[in-house]
């Protein structure tokens, strides 16, 4: 589980070896400490900036209110730039791009470890004016490149604004700091959308986003689950640890850590939905986030396929979450700003050799994200699927060792990631703050340069 060689690319002798020899060199990522700033130096915003009110200002002034050193042009100084924004939702062809993406390009060799670059622009749609349209998808392939250009554990991420929906509103502003943040540090080369809800979105208190809630996690006994119930518990939420009864001594353990409650369920039982939301309500008052972790592999090519393997891994990480989910929409405790969050699998959106099934089960998964999200817009709540890549778990660990050394450095930064970087990117799409952004599928991959 631990990537030695990552750590020795980082340390003295061995550093400067890897770079004469031209080995890959993954950088130690910014990750989330408590008290730590949003960004690791100042802040360079860029973009159209013609008249008083332009969104550009909207998100200097945003991020300058919260103590941030901002800067609106290159500058040479001593401080490398701790993250560029470069705000193009006024661009309206594709030649008004070169005059702000070049002046991002001018720092790109001054950027401090683990800084951050995000473009925010607006969706491309089929309505619009064909030179319009490409402009502004244009933006999404230069994210993208971007991405992949960038060292130093420094990332690259955008935002895709619905139309009508104005930058300066909370629901624009959340997911912007947390792809400035240490918490999304193994999340690169994505691109999120806010919808229309974003006006609606209250602000909120980013150290403590989810007081007050309850907070359910299956398959919360270990692995990238123990770790999701850890972090919606940092976050300020009570949680409700699922596992299977064989796993009933570390669920014990996982929910008295994180001071939760602990109910023993196999997902796949027919009532588990009833189950969680009677215990829930008996020993918390109240539902709010629910978060789909439990999911089994059961590896073979399909030629040697058995029916227990297919039938189980579908049974476990698709036909259990749908049974629930149709349980939780019947409810009337979970009705207030609730949100569901679901664990894909970038197998899910790529493929994987000897993963039908899984791939299938995962592929499944954001297909059900995608039509349960408008299910709960009345009641403003959310459904949307976190995708992750290599993540160093126990699971992983038994994969061979070369066959593991080339997964895990297939990703633009070179390593891969841990329980934590998915459950960062759980507790932000549980969290008020992500109100407008629904029905997605958020990848936790290093941008794994195998698939989408
Ligand atoms: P894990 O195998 O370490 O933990 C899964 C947990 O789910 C276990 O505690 C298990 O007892 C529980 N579980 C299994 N079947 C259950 C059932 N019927 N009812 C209740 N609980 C059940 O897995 P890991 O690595 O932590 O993965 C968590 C999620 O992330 C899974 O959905 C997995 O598919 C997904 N994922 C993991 C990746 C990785 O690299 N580890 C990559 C992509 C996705």
């Amino acid at each position: 589980m631990t990537d030695r060689y990552t750590q020795l690319v980082n340390t003295g002798f061995t550093a400067t070896l890897a770079k004469r020899l031209g080995l890959p060199q993954p950088a130690l990522l910014r990750r989330y400490s408590p008290g730590a700033p949003l960004t690791p130096g100042p802040v360079l915003v860029l973009g159209p900036d013609t008249h008083d009110d332009s969104d550009s200002d909207a998100v200097a002034q945003h991020l300058a209110g919260l103590g941030l050193d901002i800067h609106r042009s290159p500058t040479t100084g001593s401080a490398r730039w701790g993250a560029v924004i470069l705000v193009l939702t006024e661009i309206s062809r594709v030649e008004d791009l070169s005059e702000h993406v070049l002046a991002a390009g001018s720092v790109l060799r001054q950027m401090a470890r683990g800084a951050r670059l995000i473009t925010v622009v607006r969706e491309a749609q089929d309505e619009d004016a064909p030179a319009l349209a490409a402009a502004r998808q244009a933006v999404v392939g230069l994210t993208r490149s971007l991405a992949k250009e960038l060292r130093g554990g420094a990332t690259a991420n955008g935002l895709v604004l619905a139309g009508g929906v104005a930058v300066g509103r909370e629901g624009v502003l959340s997911p912007l700091r947390w792809f400035l943040s240490a918490r999304s540090a193994f999340v690169d080369g994505q691109l999120l959308t806010v919808g229309q809800g974003a006006a609606d979105v209250p602000a909120q208190d980013d150290e403590q986003p989810l007081a007050g809630r309850v907070a359910v996690v299956t398959g919360a006994a270990r692995g990238i689950g123990a770790s999701i119930a850890r972090t919606l518990a940092r976050d300020g939420a009570a949680i409700v640890c699922v596992d299977v009864p064989a796993a009933g001594e570390h669920l014990a353990r996982v929910a008295g850590e994180v001071r939760g409650t602990a109910l023993q369920l196999d997902i796949t039982a027919d009532d588990a939905g009833d189950r969680i939301i009677e215990h829930a309500r008996a020993r918390h008052g109240r539902l709010d986030i629910v978060v789909h972790n439990a999911g089994i592999t059961r590896d073979k090519l399909l030629a040697n396929m058995d029916p227990a393997r297919w039938d189980s891994v579908l049974a476990v990480n698709t036909v259990a979450q749908l049974r629930i989910n149709d349980a939780l929409l019947a409810s009337d405790l979970f009705a207030d700003a609730p949100r569901i969050v679901s664990l894909a699998s970038t197998s899910g959106i790529a493929g994987n050799r000897g993963q039908t099934n899984y791939g299938a089960s995962k592929a499944g998964v954001i297909g059900m994200i995608r039509a349960t999200s408008p299910l709960l817009a009345d009641v403003s709540g959310t459904a949307n699927a976190v995708a992750p890549g290599f993540i160093e778990t126990e699971m992983t660990a038994k994969i061979p060792f070369a066959t593991r050394e080339v997964a895990r450095r297939l990703n633009s930064l070179q390593q891969g990631g841990k329980p934590v970087d998915v459950a960062e990117a759980v507790a932000f799409l549980a969290s008020p703050g992500a109100g407008a952004v629904s029905g997605q599928v958020l990848r936790v991959c290093g941008q794994n340069l195998v698939g989408a």
